[in-house]
């Protein structure tokens, strides 16, 4: 067996290893959300955005496109984690759908109960993905204020 050969087994041996250890702290569901998330990119034009940095120093971000008050497309990115990952990949699907009222209602325990909970050090998570839900959210009802200003503004020229 060559050099190559050996490090290739190596290699395979790690990975073999890591998938176990993996199972041991990680429900079906986390892993398979972590592996293959969805809703992840950016959404050009949208309607607001949200980006916040945890403490552990991984950022998140949100996009999302409202219509009529209600969530029609949200997606994330984030260079956090593989439970960051499933938690933004979990939040974005709870989204899309939903009214701004019933969104701003989603916390950090409905992911983890989704995902059928995460290991003690990765609780802080979902914390960061709300917590970029809700600057989202924020940044939706800054825009919504300044547009309605300007509307007002033009209004008052045209009387
Ligand atoms: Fe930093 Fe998951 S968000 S470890």
């Amino acid at each position: 067996m060559g050099v190559k050969d050996e490090v290739f087994d190596e290699i395979e041996r790690i990975e073999a290893e890591i998938r176990r250890r993996e199972k041991e702290y990680y429900t079906k569901k986390a892993l398979e959300e972590a592996y293959n998330p969805k809703n992840v990119g950016r959404i050009e034009d949208a309607d607001c955005f949200g980006r916040v940095t945890g403490p552990c120093g991984d950022t998140m971000e949100i996009y999302m496109r409202v219509i009529d008050g209600k969530i029609e497309d949200c997606k994330f990115l984030t260079d956090g984690c593989g439970a960051t990952i499933a938690c933004g990949s979990v939040l974005t699907e709870m989204l899309k759908g939903k009214t701004l009222e019933d969104a701003a209602k989603i916390k950090p325990e409905d992911i983890l109960s989704v995902l059928g909970g995460l290991p003690p050090e990765n609780l802080h998570c979902p914390v960061l993905a709300v917590r970029t839900l809700n600057a989202a959210l924020e940044n939706f009802r800054r825009r919504r204020s300044r547009r309605q200003v300007a509307g007002s503004e033009r209004d008052l020229r045209n009387e």
